[in-house]
């Protein structure tokens, strides 16, 4: 950690922290796709769309030509989870970081900066009840296995703490297994599981809920 500073966000980091997110998300895309694969639902579509297309045309290689088109269009819908993802945090808070996250109280966005350069990147805004959320967390490749997000983390915790807050709260996705293992290790526990959108439950692509109890809150 000796040549990185953790800072408050500035103007200049627009783009650096955007595409710094959308890569971050985007990386996911294989992951989310080998994961539907792996789910009992997307086996038997897929089967069934062998069967179907081998009894209409009579042929095994129609058949298995059918089967490939079905995982070009499984691919697709696996990457357009996370681009969707991505779109939408591009054109709501990171489309305006000191409104979302500089100005109004209790919410912050920090940067890891390195050599001139945003190496990682964390927020913070109330999410009601007490409760803090992390968000928008993401290292850049080269920068990862330092530590740089465990101690932004910490910032996170620290500031929650420092402001009287009870729990920090996040969400994360089963195929962010880093991140997982990134939170479990700093205290979280999952406290609960859904599937956002009906194309999420059809690709078996389940959001996880964390919490990281603080202790003696007085928001
Ligand atoms: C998840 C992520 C933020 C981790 O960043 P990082 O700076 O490399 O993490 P750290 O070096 O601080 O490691 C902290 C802990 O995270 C976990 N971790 C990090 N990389 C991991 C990996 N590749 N596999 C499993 N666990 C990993 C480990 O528990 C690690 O602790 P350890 O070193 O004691 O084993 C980074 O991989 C990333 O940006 N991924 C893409 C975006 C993303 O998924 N963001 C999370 C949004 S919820």
């Amino acid at each position: 950690m000796a040549s990185f500073r953790i800072r408050q966000y500035q103007d200049q980091d627009f783009e650096a922290v955007r595409a710094l997110f959308a890569r971050g998300i985007m990386e996911h895309a294989p992951a989310g796709f080998r994961h539907a694969l792996r789910a009992a639902r997307v086996r038997l579509a897929l089967l069934a769309v062998f069967v179907a297309a081998r009894a209409a045309a009579g042929s095994w290689v129609l058949g298995l030509g059918a089967v490939a088109l079905a995982l070009v269009l499984l691919w697709v819908l696996a990457r357009a989870v996370c681009a969707d993802y991505v779109r939408e945090a591009l054109g709501t808070d990171l489309c305006d970081v000191p409104g979302t996250y500089l100005r109004p109280p209790d919410c912050r966005f920090w940067v890891v900066e390195e050599a001139g350069t945003v190496a990682a990147m964390v927020a913070a805004v109330p999410a009601g009840r007490g409760e803090l959320e992390l968000k928008r967390m993401s290292v850049s490749r080269e920068h990862r296995g330092h530590g740089l997000a465990r101690a932004l983390c910490r910032e996170v915790l620290a500031f929650a703490r420092a402001r009287g807050y009870g729990a920090v709260v996040l969400s994360t996705s089963m195929v962010q297994v880093a991140a997982q293992r990134l939170y479990e290790g700093q205290g979280f526990r999952k406290v609960g599981t859904s599937y956002p959108s009906l194309l999420c439950t059809s690709l078996n692509f389940q959001m996880l809920y964390y919490r990281c109890d603080l202790g003696g809150g007085n928001k």
